[in-house]
């Protein structure tokens, strides 16, 4: 059984929706007949002028929350404000990630490796994933299938690593995939009828990959439009089996 095909009227929770691959989610799901609530995250609300600008358009659909992934308190919020409205989630993908900001770079070598760094990308990349999770549950214990996608990287991948490099981001998104998995057994015995996924998109033309698209050719530099459209063909042909497995975009499995 395919998810999203069979259900009507699905709730959605998608995080980290600023920009790049999560906001270009919600505006699909907006448009998509067969959800009915789309619930949507950003960090700061002078970065998601876009996204809040969409509420004026869907008033009713779209219920924009403002949570850092890195504040539990502020996760637990937005679940209690979401189980107000509603008791089910179908669909919920955590677009959050971290790879580079004004005061980070991916680390080239060992000499560039400091703690603090380290643990950023942990808490971002990592930590945040496995805190929803937790915070999740009760709106996934209900019989309807459904999907918890968080995306990684294929870089987080240990035996894809020929290059090196990006130590702090590798380790986390490793550390994510571990996490994802740990938490597709638990909730198949807690919640059975939801699929726990994570899933690589492809190199795509957000804030993100920018400064490190110089050597990625044009056919494999992908928009955001392209991957998001391709994500939701993954998630649509789930099986119950695929629980706790890392997709790619193009709907393989990818190594540990
Ligand atoms: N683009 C690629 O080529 C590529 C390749 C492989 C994997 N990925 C993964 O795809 C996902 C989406 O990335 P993207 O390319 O769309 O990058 P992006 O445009 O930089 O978006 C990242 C999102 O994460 C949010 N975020 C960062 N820190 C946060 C925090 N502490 N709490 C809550 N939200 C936070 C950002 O919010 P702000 O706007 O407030 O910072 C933004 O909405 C990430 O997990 C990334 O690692 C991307």
């Amino acid at each position: 059984m395919t998810l999203i095909e069979n259900i009507k009227n699905a709730n959605s929770l998608i995080i980290g929706t600023s920009q790049g691959i999560g906001l270009c989610f919600v505006k699909k799901l907006l448009q998509d007949e067969r959800i009915s609530k789309v619930y949507a995250t950003y960090r700061n609300p002078s970065n998601a002028e876009e996204l809040l600008s969409l509420t004026d358009e869907y008033p009713d659909k779209l219920t924009c929350l403002m949570m850092d992934i890195t504040e539990e308190s502020e996760i637990i919020a937005s679940v209690q404000r979401i189980s107000t409205e509603v008791s089910k989630l179908h669909l919920v993908i955590n677009c959050v990630g971290l790879l580079h900001d004004e005061n980070l770079q991916p680390e080239k070598s060992l000499k560039q490796i400091n703690t603090e760094n380290l643990l950023r990308y942990f808490q971002i990349n990592s930590i945040g994933a496995v805190l929803l999770a937790k915070h999740l549950l009760p709106l996934f214990k209900h019989k309807e299938p459904s999907v918890f996608a968080t995306i990684s990287a294929k870089v987080g991948s240990i035996g894809d690593n020929q290059l090196g490099g990006w130590y702090g981001y590798r380790a986390s998104k490793a550390a994510l995939n571990m996490l994802m998995r740990n938490v597709a057994i638990e909730y198949g015995r807690s919640c059975p009828q939801t699929i726990v996924v994570t899933l690589h998109p492809g190199t795509t033309d957000t804030r993100l990959s920018r400064p490190f698209q110089r050597n990625v050719p044009p056919e494999k530099l992908f928009s955001v439009e392209r991957t998001v459209s391709q994500l939701l063909t993954v998630i649509e042909q789930l099986q119950a089996g695929d629980s706790g497995q890392f997709f790619s975009w193009d709907g393989s499995k990818l190594p540990w």
